[in-house]
């Protein structure tokens, strides 16, 4: 199973109500061998319209903290907790979040990653344990059973709202980054 196969047979899919409000499922963009992957929430408006993750006004700035950590958007991989636009860029509620999660974990056993970067409170939440707060654990390294090293970290609409928690971001990015040089250089 590839990327690709596993792309044709969400088409249509139909396991939430989120369904509904949808015009293009979200699933995923990026590198399939790639040794890092992001996690954020869920589709927006501009994301839903082009069917690509984090293209919107957090994706912009994703970018930017990307490019400065020299990280290439396009040899990593980035998905999100739910595939399809909640309405109303409501935060994903527990029942549509299990029942796409399926999908994020064959995502997952696909690519592979080394290193997994959660991005925000609903990714932390719904990955690591329903009671997980960003405050307390954005910035630290925490590993799956299988040895992905996980990091939480703020979403980037979180730093729009609120610019003083840039600062925070770029401290999480700077030892992805590093752990990130060191996984390539590794498999190099
Ligand atoms: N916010 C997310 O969590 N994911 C996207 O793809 C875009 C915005």
């Amino acid at each position: 199973m590839n990327l690709e196969q596993l792309k044709r047979e969400i088409q249509g899919c139909k396991k939430c109500d989120l369904a509904h409000g949808r015009t293009n499922i979200v699933f995923g963009c990026g590198n399939e061998k790639a040794k890092l992957m992001l996690i954020g929430e869920g589709p927006g408006r501009d994301e839903d319209l082009q069917g690509i993750p984090f293209v919107g006004a957090a994706g912009q700035l994703l970018n930017k903290v990307l490019e400065a950590a020299e990280i290439n958007r396009e040899k990593i991989y980035i998905a999100n907790i739910v595939k399809c636009r909640p309405p109303g860029n409501r935060v994903p509620n527990r029942k549509e979040a299990a029942a796409c999660l399926p999908w994020l974990w064959r995502q997952l056993e696909i690519i592979r990653p080394r290193i997994v970067v959660l991005l925000g409170s609903t990714a932390l939440k719904n990955l690591i344990r329903p009671d997980a707060l960003i405050t307390k654990l954005r910035g630290k390294w925490m590993e799956s059973k299988s040895g992905i090293k996980i990091m939480p970290t703020y979403h980037p609409a979180a730093l729009l709202r609120d610019p003083s928690k840039k600062k925070l971001v770029w401290e999480d990015f700077k030892k992805i980054r590093d752990e990130y040089k060191k996984i390539m250089n590794e498999v190099s």
